[in-house]
């Protein structure tokens, strides 16, 4: 499987996201996963649907929104006329599985996630219908935390029950204190786009870091 490696900008300078992405498309990121964050569903506020259209202009790479929303179902027209690519769920919070072919029907890949404290069969409904299956391996909210070690048996389930079913190939992320030091056990467990923020972004060579994650195999 090709690895993908999709650095978060949640852990990017908020006043320059422009230059952030153009600069994460030069280091060889493969996607961009954009952290978006309502202060219900998790407690901070980051960005929204504006956010993703202002930086549309600034690079080619797919835009990977990771909605951490209550009622996502009322945000995704305005995910996908700002240029999203691809639409991230929560389980936990909206009834996923016809929110996929509505987010489909919109031209946008659609995605299904899952908390730590969520079991990962909460995703098997969903798993054939959905472009891609995240699973969240911090608690939603803050990016910098450290990666729960309970999420690679999750992952390792997960692509068992894809494997068996006939879909083998779907892609699974895996979103939340991941570097250079752990990658290789998630990928090994199953995983094949990975999500970093602080990794790339306090690393004195974003290209050189994000080539690792991705080589790391
Ligand atoms: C957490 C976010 C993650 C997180 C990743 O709610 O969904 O994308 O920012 O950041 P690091 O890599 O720093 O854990
Ligand atoms: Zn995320």
């Amino acid at each position: 499987m090709k690895i993908k490696v999709a650095p978060s900008i949640l852990a990017g300078d908020f006043a320059k996201m422009g230059e952030t992405v153009e600069k994460l498309e030069r280091c060889g990121a493969d996607l961009i996963h954009c952290d978006v964050m309502d202060g219900n569903f998790v407690p901070p506020i980051t960005f929204g649907a504006q956010m993703v259209k202002a930086i549309r202009p600034h690079t080619t790479l797919r835009l990977d929104c990771h909605l951490m929303v209550l009622h996502p179902e009322e945000q995704i027209e305005d995910f996908a006329a700002a240029g999203a690519d691809l639409i991230s769920v929560h389980a936990e919070a909206c009834d996923a599985l016809p929110l996929l072919e509505r987010i489909r029907s919109l031209g946008v890949k659609a995605c299904v996630a899952v908390n730590p404290e969520t079991p990962v069969e909460k995703l098997f409904p969903c798993a054939e219908a959905a472009d891609m299956l995240l699973i969240m391996s911090v608690r939603p909210g803050w990016g910098g935390q450290k990666f729960l070690s309970g999420s690679l048996k999750k992952i390792e389930t997960l692509r068992n029950f894809c494997v068996k079913n006939g879909f083998a190939d779907k892609p699974i992320e895996v979103d939340g204190g991941i570097g250079e030091e752990n990658v290789r056990e998630v990928i090994g467990a199953g995983a094949d786009v990975i999500v970093a923020g602080s990794a790339v972004f306090r690393s004195p060579d974003m290209a050189a870091t994000i080539a690792k994650l991705r080589g790391a195999r």
